[in-house]
């Protein structure tokens, strides 16, 4: 352990130099101008593996956005560990609020900023020097590794999931570990139970054949956003509810005992309503707790609202069309395909006989739970508490990650944890990844392998 500790002490400004590279690339999954460097990303991290002795490295599925398959050193007789992340962030933007250039990673305050810090780039990277560490102060590699890391996580994962469709078995491990997420607060890690799944969808109205003159025809034209506006507002109301016919039936209760630990968990909610959400009331179902409402309900999330006139000025029209961006997160009970199924019958019914209305889904993924009583798990949290003085909590969260239900489906234990924090700024301006946790993430999880690898 000491061994490992001067190890990484010694090599910590290396890694962070090397981490630097990785973040200077602007992989952005969601903007096709950056297709090429989605690519160069792929090209840095495959090489960079290689570097450390990986012989088998393939780039996979794609020319522009591969999945990254590196296969480490065999060791035989020892368990085997997959190893998932994504190695494409957010758009930056609004740029002119960063205080250093995105794609510039710079220290500041002891924390690194650039996009890709905390999601996933810096994650990711935290795994592969805890590898690197634990193998290079023992004899040789401590397990089997694989790494399976994709360029599309911020889109939906498509190349990835035709790639798991086509070989399911890539995910037969002993363990799949997933740093994608951050600790519950400052001091305190997590491992977590569940993520939230996703529907998202473009809800697009059309009631004209075109846009009309307001004065002439306003009083007996239909009107597209009106028609749009009164739909949205049906499927969820004032009292936070969502209307979709069928949607809570598959609603999982989470168990008395998940209930009771949140009741447990540490939240400041004064704190946590001006500081964080930055807003004068909390909003949602109603009778139901702060952590019920975030990891156990679904939600229903207008992005945008596209069409008629936003110009400045005026301009008097009568709009023939609107389109709305919607989401629906989902939990565990729940199927992503299932719930596009009945948000396009609820739209169905409320749609006008005078109007049409479609429902295209945009992406799409399940909701994952996980049994946390499998053997990896006490290992990962004792990996934690020797770094961090403490067990993880076990709790939720209402993100999502596309692709971890097909992780799950050989069995294998999936590890949700990470070293962020809640506070790193993930998908906004100036998301951070603290110096420190990196260092501590490399030695929780070459401890957690070097642990793992003697079971
Ligand atoms: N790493 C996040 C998801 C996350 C964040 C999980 C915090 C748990 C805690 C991931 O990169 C992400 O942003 N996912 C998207 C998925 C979507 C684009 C399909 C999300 O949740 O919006
Ligand atoms: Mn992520
Ligand atoms: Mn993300």
């Amino acid at each position: 352990m000491s061994n490992l500790n001067s190890f990484i002490s010694e090599n910590s400004g290396r890694f962070l130099e090397e981490l630097k590279d990785f973040l200077r690339i602007p992989s952005i999954s969601t903007a096709s101008e950056h297709d090429g460097d989605c690519r160069r990303a792929a090209d840095w991290l495959a090489d960079h593996l290689q570097q450390l002795g990986i012989r088998k490295v393939d780039l996979l599925g794609s020319e522009s956005h591969p999945v990254v398959w590196a296969e480490g050193p065999e060791a035989p007789g020892k368990p085997t560990v997959l190893v998932y992340g994504h190695y494409d962030v957010q758009p930056p933007d609004p740029l002119d609020l960063w205080k250093t250039p995105p794609f510039e990673p710079t220290v500041r305050g002891g924390n690194l900023y650039a996009r890709g810090t905390s999601d996933d780039k810096g994650q990711v990277f935290s795994i592969i020097k805890g590898f690197e560490a634990a193998t290079r102060t023992s004899e040789g590699p401590p397990l089997n590794i694989r790494y399976i890391i994709e360029g599309q996580e911020e889109t939906g994962s498509d190349v990835i999931f035709d790639l798991l469709k086509r070989e399911p078995d890539r995910v037969k491990a002993d363990a799949v570990l997933v740093a994608d997420m951050p600790y519950y607060a400052r001091g305190i890690p997590a491992i977590y139970t569940a993520l939230r799944g996703i529907c998202y969808v473009e809800i697009k109205v059309r009631v004209l054949a075109g846009d009309l003159h307001s004065g002439l025809y306003g009083g007996v034209a239909p009107n597209a956003h009106e028609v749009l506006v009164q739909l949205l507002g049906r499927l969820k109301t004032k009292d936070g509810k969502i209307h979709i016919p069928g949607l809570y039936e598959a609603v999982e209760k989470p168990s008395r005992a998940e209930l009771n630990a949140w009741k447990r968990l540490p939240l400041d909610r004064d704190r946590y309503l001006k500081k964080e959400v930055g807003a004068r009331e909390l909003v949602g179902y109603p009778g139901k707790s702060v952590f019920e409402r975030l990891w156990a309900l679904p939600t229903f999330e207008i992005h945008g609202i596209r069409g008629g006139f936003t110009a400045a000025g005026a301009k008097t029209v009568i709009p023939a069309e609107a389109t709305a961006k919607v989401s629906l997160r989902l939990v565990p009970g729940q199927k992503s395909a299932t719930v596009a199924r009945q948000l396009r019958a609820a739209v169905k019914t409320l749609t006008p006989e005078y109007a049409t209305a479609s429902v295209t889904v945009i992406h799409g993924g399940d909701p994952v739970e996980v049994d946390i009583s499998r053997p990896p798990f006490q290992v990962l949290a004792e990996a934690f508490r020797k770094v961090e003085g403490r067990a993880p909590v076990p709790i939720r969260s209402g993100g999502s990650i596309p692709i971890v239900p097909a992780l799950q489906r050989k069995r294998a234990p999936v590890l949700l944890a990470g070293i962020g924090l809640p506070d790193d700024g993930l998908h906004a301006p100036n998301e951070k990844l603290g110096v420190n946790q990196f260092k501590k993430g490399i030695k929780v999880f070459a401890g957690f392998f070097q642990s793992f690898g003697a079971t």
